[in-house]
């Protein structure tokens, strides 16, 4: 009798200690559902590794994460890897979204779904070598890429009629070193990511890279595994920041050349 007494005491304590215990973890009592974003962290200021402050990741498309997932009642958490290997963390079911900077292409509709255009970009040819100028003047370089991203079916592409040495890369700030230390000529990124190098240092440049007239546009989008239904629950959200001017807010936050 005392022996079931005390068990019983003791029994009432583990679940008064672990009710305190998830009080005082969540914000007034009700858990909120974390939400796993796939990104990688080499694409400043879209997303990059804040080194200065505690290795946090940073950037527009951190904020704008942020933003939507709490509007929709989130708990954010953040997986960093190779761009190359986002699609797969999508299939896989690893991660539920990815927001990379990442362009709704013909190819990766295919495995995964987009929701609508959050920021237009275009492609551009990052160098300081002088004499390169044009796409022409790409013959025989050294060209370095991202792996698995636009950038690389640009230069395949190119690659049919400017012959050029393709270098590719998984991450993008690493190849960025590597040209600004002369192992590559030049490289192909996009404007905003671009700008960042160019308007820190006056020896780099960038160019347009104009295909048979045309604009190279890179257009980004989220993405998420096929039928998700956190595609029409992010669109809401997204329709509505274009509205407010919330999205215009964070781009001009983040980038400079906006
Ligand atoms: N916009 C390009 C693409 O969709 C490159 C994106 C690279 N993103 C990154 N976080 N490194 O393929």
């Amino acid at each position: 009798m005392k022996k079931a007494g005390l068990i019983l005491i003791a029994a009432l304590l583990v679940i008064l200690s672990a009710c305190s215990g998830s009080n005082s973890a969540g914000s007034g009592g009700d858990k909120k559902k974390t939400i796993v974003m796939g990104t990688s962290a080499d694409y400043p200021p879209f997303e990059s590794v804040d080194t200065v402050h505690g290795n946090k990741i940073v950037g527009f498309d951190i904020d704008m994460a942020k933003y939507i997932t709490n509007q929709l009642g989130y708990k954010l958490e953040i997986k960093n890897q190779d761009f190359n290997g986002l699609i797969a963390a999508l299939n896989s079911k690893k991660v539920d979204f990815v927001m990379a900077g990442m362009v709704n292409t013909p190819d990766r509709e295919k495995q995964v779904d987009f929701s609508q255009v959050y920021y237009p970009d275009y492609q551009v040819v990052l160098t300081k070598n002088k004499n390169i100028k044009s796409l022409q003047d790409l013959k025989g370089k050294k060209v370095g890429v991202q792996l698995g991203t636009t950038q690389e079916t640009l230069a395949v592409k190119l690659n049919k009629t400017i012959p050029m040495h393709i270098q590719r890369w998984d991450k993008l700030n690493e190849m960025t070193e590597a040209m600004r230390a002369g192992r590559l000529d030049a490289v192909i990124t996009v404007s905003s990511v671009a700008y960042g190098y160019t308007s820190k240092d006056k020896s780099l440049k960038q160019f347009k890279a104009i295909v048979g007239g045309k604009t190279q546009f890179d257009p980004i989008s989220v993405a998420f595994p096929k039928n998700s239904k956190l595609k029409a629950q992010f669109n809401k959200v997204l329709k509505k920041m274009d509205k407010t001017g919330k999205t215009d807010e964070l781009a001009k936050k983040w980038i400079v050349n906006q």
